[in-house]
């Protein structure tokens, strides 16, 4: 235990017009959970697909269990014992969870696929980490804190010794978390080098060892996790000291501008009323499968209403598709940036501009370049995108930077109501600053907002109000001032049953 398992020394790569790792060191030993942390865009996910093999290396070395390679291929990383989860998870969604476990990898006796050995052999991986999963079950058909758990034991089917979780908790819920922190726990006692990277700073107490910080390509420091703090972690990550990680800014409460009333759609949007008032932000709280991102759904006009009408400064509009709300003056930025908020084949620059061609194509609909560049490099100043142009595909870029992506292509617009859908999962402490000073201009003009988010202090930190779901209800409404996180969780937990009990 605890000899190294991983050194990387003198990594180097670049992309066109970024240098993503410029001589990058890295050691990670055997049972023990180390913290790659940085800001978005530091090169986290380039080193480790580097040791993963996914992209090859212009120079520098690696020894991965006491052997030396230069060029690594995916598959000699895997046979020296190197398994990663990536950032966006990658699962065949309609395939069972064995066909994904053994994927590439197929178990043949005579030429035929041997389907109760494999079932067998991932029942027994399963069982192993006390996972709760059918081999047979679709992919698809899991949340998505199962499907990393399949992607986990999928890794171990390799009998891999180096772990590399990329961004594993970005949409777990607090539950789900632990019992992913548990199964991390077992894979370090018995023996696993772990390499976790994570921006949620606040949970690296429960299981980190030590933390090397990365910054803009360059390898800053390793620390003992006990030896640091949240704060020096922080000032070694952006290169300087965050003084005010929630900068709220308070105006008079405007006009009523939107309101919904009795919606439902679904089964999880039931019987929803709420107002948004002119520079105002609504959090919506609760726990992951409250219903809020089926709400902004079915208010955005991407799945279908049952019933329930939207009221835009006091008069009723019908939104049937996203189309009408965009032109309305609605606009949502998604959740799930890979499936709905971005064509990540596409350039940073058609992403921005596409869905605000009506302000950029003259009366023939031809688009005019100049007001088109004009929008993006405007967009990408203001949130500061690291990219080196913008022409390169979004899908290039760090998981961080493309959710501002997602969230710039609407600040062009003149829009009166702006729904944001988990904004800052996967960004910095720094970008997320940076969102919120986002959200306090939306503010100054006017613009109302509805904030949905399942951190807590987050909600607490930026919201006029406070609106709670459970369920596909809403159970309440709290004061940020007033509020604290064990009501909001009393909220989020009220239960149906629970509401009729209290009822009678
Ligand atoms: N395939 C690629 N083509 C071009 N540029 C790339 C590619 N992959 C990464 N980059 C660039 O390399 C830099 C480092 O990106 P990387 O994804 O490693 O950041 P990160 O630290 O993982 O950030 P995040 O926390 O946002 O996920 C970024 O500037 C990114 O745009
Ligand atoms: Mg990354």
């Amino acid at each position: 235990m605890n000899e190294i398992i991983v050194a990387m020394r003198d990594i180097c790569k670049s992309f066109p017009g970024v240098k993503a790792l410029d001589n990058v060191s890295f050691e990670l030993k055997s049972g023990e959970v180390m913290a790659l942390l940085g800001e978005n865009g530091a090169g986290k996910s380039t080193l480790m697909k580097v040791l993963s093999g996914v992209y090859k290396r212009d120079s520098g070395e690696m020894e991965i269990m006491s052997r030396t390679y230069g060029d690594l291929t995916p598959k000699q990383a895997q046979a020296a014992g190197v398994a990663i989860i990536h950032q966006e998870l990658n699962m065949c969604r309609h395939l069972s969870v064995m066909e994904n476990i053994f994927l590439g990898k197929e178990k043949t006796r005579r030429g035929l696929l041997s389907n109760v050995e494999m079932e067998a052999e991932a029942k027994r991986i399963l069982d192993e980490l006390k996972i709760d999963i059918s081999p047979s079950q679709i992919v698809g058909d899991l949340t998505i804190s199962k499907q990393q758990m399949v992607e986990i034991a999928k890794a171990l089917s390799t009998n891999a010794k180096i772990l590399i979780m990329d961004e594993p908790t970005s949409s777990l819920t607090a539950k789900e978390i632990e019992d992913l922190f548990r199964i991390i726990r077992t894979l370090k006692a018995s023996g696993h080098g772990i390499v976790y990277i994570s921006h949620r700073l606040d949970e690296l107490q429960h299981i980190v060892d030590r933390v090397t910080i990365m910054r803009d390509g360059q390898f800053i420091t390793s620390m003992n996790y006990a030896d640091t703090n949240l704060n020096e972690i922080i000032t070694h990550m952006v290169g300087r000291e965050i003084k005010e990680k929630f900068p709220r800014v308070t105006y008079p409460k405007g006009k009523e501008v939107f309101s919904v009333k009795n919606l439902n759609a679904g089964r999880m949007v039931r019987d929803i009323s709420f107002s948004l008032y002119e520079g105002e932000v609504v959090g919506f709280a609760g726990l992951v499968g409250a219903g809020r991102t089926e709400t902004t759904r079915a208010i955005f006009g991407v799945d279908p209403k049952q019933s329930g009408q939207i009221f835009l400064g006091g008069k009723e509009i019908t939104i049937n598709r996203p189309e009408d709300a965009i032109r309305a003056g609605v606009v949502l930025a998604p959740e799930d940036r890979k499936k709905d908020g971005l064509c990540t084949k596409l350039s940073i620059r058609h992403n921005l501009s596409l869905p605000n061609l009506d302000l950029i194509c003259d009366k023939l609909g031809i688009v005019n370049s100049k007001k088109e560049t004009e929008l993006c490099e405007k967009a990408i100043s203001d949130l500061t995108v690291k990219t080196a142009g913008v022409d390169g595909d979004a899908g290039n870029l760090s998981g961080g930077n493309q959710q501002k992506v997602v969230v710039g292509k609407w600040l062009a617009r003149d829009s009166k109501v702006v729904i944001f859908d988990e904004p800052t999962r996967g960004i910095d402490v720094a970008a997320k600053v940076e969102i919120y000073n986002i959200i306090n201009e939306l503010k100054r003009r006017g613009i109302a907002v509805m904030f949905v988010s399942s951190e807590m202090p987050e909600i607490l930190g930026i919201a006029d109000r406070i609106i709670v779901m459970c369920d596909g209800r809403i159970t309440g409404e709290l004061s940020p001032n007033e509020a604290t996180q064990n009501e909001i969780l009393v909220l989020a937990t009220r239960f149906e049953s629970k509401v009729e009990a209290i009822a009678q």
